[in-house]
């Protein structure tokens, strides 16, 4: 039978440093739904290293929740729930409560309405406090974009117009018409960042 697990390289190398963030930002237990699992590497790591915690991955791709439940399947982990169909962009969602949010690389790989999804699901399942972790690349007023984010930007442009790197007060401008707090900022290596927002 064919490996349906996908392998995206960079999980390789950002998950540690995610992970060092997200010790400090989630809680100790509870729920934590990923949103934009893609492969499912990050999770499953994440859930390794985080054992009072259950996490929740989630994809609209069924390709993604294929690869998520065949790298589920190469472990013994009690503490992943088995993946479900979600698209940040259209509500409601088969999911009606969360103790946080983390969400890698998808708001600059998708059109701006699943991050304005993103923020509204976001706020509805929070409770006040609740951390929503986002992570990727940025634009920001005052800080040179490094070249290889420009160029990322214009091959992201090229595949899909509606998609590239986002400026990081439009996300945090959205985020507060939501109802969230933040940003907290965290330089992350590659010219990438952790964005931490609360529900207030
Ligand atoms: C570049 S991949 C990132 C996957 C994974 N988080 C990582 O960092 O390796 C982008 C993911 O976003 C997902 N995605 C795109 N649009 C989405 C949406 N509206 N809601 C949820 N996920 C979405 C895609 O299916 C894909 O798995």
């Amino acid at each position: 039978m064919t490996d349906q697990r996908h392998h995206a390289p960079a999980t390789l190398r950002n998950r540690d440093p995610i992970l060092d963030v997200l010790r400090g930002v989630l809680p100790t237990t509870g729920l934590v739904l990923e949103i934009a699992s893609g492969s499912g590497e990050h999770v499953l790591h994440f859930a390794q290293n985080l054992p009072g915690l259950t996490f929740q991955p989630s994809d609209p791709s069924p390709a993604a929740l294929a690869s998520i439940s065949a790298w589920m399947a190469s472990v013994d982990l009690p503490n992943i729930r088995a993946p479900m169909a979600l698209d940040a962009a259209t509500w409601p969602w088969p999911v009606t409560a969360a103790d946080a949010f983390v969400c890698i690389n998808m708001i600059h790989i998708s059109p701006w309405a699943s991050t304005e999804g993103l923020m509204r699901g976001a706020a509805a399942l929070l409770q006040p406090g609740a951390p929503l972790y986002l992570y990727g690349p940025y634009r920001r007023a005052g800080v040179a974009t490094a070249s290889s984010n420009e160029a990322f930007d214009l091959d992201l442009k090229a595949r899909n117009p509606a998609w590239g790197l986002r400026d990081l007060a439009e996300v945090a401008a959205l985020a507060g018409r939501e109802g969230f707090s933040g940003p907290e900022v965290t330089e992350m290596p590659s010219n990438n960042l952790s964005v931490v927002f609360r529900r207030r």
